[in-house]
């Protein structure tokens, strides 16, 4: 299967998303009259510079930040327009988020296992703690984390490990979108690598849809069906990774690709086209 080639379902509809911050009657616009749909399955990348919104448009998906106006529609259901919290808490078990630090994600006086457990428990998932241990173990195997190391607490694993116990809550409850915050972004070269190798494994296994966000674009080709490319709130163009990489529209696009160096941009091109693993090397 090309990387194109997924199912055309629309997951999630983000609809003339407008996100503004008041404060100290100064408006701050985070997004302005932003639309996109991510499909099942599908991976789409949200690549812009610092400040460019996409953490504030992020949030307004997971109900962290409160859409000043437009629309926002998961699998067929408005989330702006849910009033009951049960209505939204069930809706939301569907959508995760994984963070760009994962040590401050993490509570550190629980032990790891048990911040997954949490997660699901609060989420109304798995129907007793039994079958919420498995599903724990179960995640813990995906992401390449003993199950023994369950016990352990956050500060005794390094920061690529701590990414993948971040990405196994996240998967737990089998979402079916995730919402990749600047993920990699605290990891050195080789550790990115790993983590997004698996981000790319899971997607095939599972077919759970990512919004991946990054300010690299080399890393949201690697990952990514299709790109959006915002800047200062705004999406300027949206287009498939290879529409994006070979013809991009918009002066700004291209501003950010001739930052990749073009041997990278080459070796990148083919590693995603021939769903090859990425190493280190190729990332720096
Ligand atoms: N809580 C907030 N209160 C006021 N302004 C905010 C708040 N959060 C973000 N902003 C502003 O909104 C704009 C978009 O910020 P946002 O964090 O969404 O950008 P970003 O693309 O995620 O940046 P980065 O790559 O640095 O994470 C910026 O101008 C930022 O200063
Ligand atoms: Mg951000």
């Amino acid at each position: 299967m090309s990387k194109t080639d997924v199912s055309k379902k629309a997951l999630l509809s983000v609809n003339d998303l407008c996100m503004y911050f008041d404060s100290a009657g100064r408006r701050i616009k985070a997004a302005e009259h932003v639309s996109f749909e991510i499909n099942e399955g599908e991976v789409f990348g949200l690549v812009g510079e610092s400040g460019s919104g996409k953490s504030s448009i992020g949030k307004c998906i997971i109900g962290l930040n409160r859409a000043t106006s437009g629309s926002i529609s998961f699998h067929g259901t408005e989330l702006t327009g849910i009033k009951s919290r049960r209505e939204y808490t069930e809706k939301m078990r569907d959508i995760q988020m994984i963070f760009q630090d994962p040590m401050s994600s993490l509570n550190p006086k629980k032990q790891v296992g048990q911040i997954i457990r949490d997660a699901l428990k609060i989420q109304h998932i798995g129907k007793d703690a039994k079958e919420r241990d498995k599903m724990a173990a179960d995640a813990f195997r995906r992401v390449g984390i003993p199950v023994e190391y369950a016990d352990r607490y956050p500060r005794s694993f390094s920061g690529g490990q701590r990414q993948r116990i971040g990405i196994a809550r996240a998967l737990a409850g089998k979402p079916k979108l995730v919402i990749a915050d600047e993920c990699i972004a605290a990891l050195d070269a080789s550790v990115q690598a790993q983590i997004v190798n698996m981000i790319n494994e899971i997607k095939k296994e599972t077919g759970t849809a990512f919004l991946f966000i990054s300010h690299d674009l080399s890393m949201v080709r690697f990952l990514s069906d299709r790109i959006g490319v915002l800047h200062l709130g705004y999406l300027l163009e949206t287009g498939t990774a290879e529409e994006i990489f070979r013809e991009p529209m918009h002066p700004y696009t291209r501003k950010l690709l001739g930052a990749i160096p073009r041997c990278q941009c080459r070796i990148l091109l083919r590693a995603a086209n021939h769903s090859v693993r990425l190493s280190a090397t190729t990332l720096r």
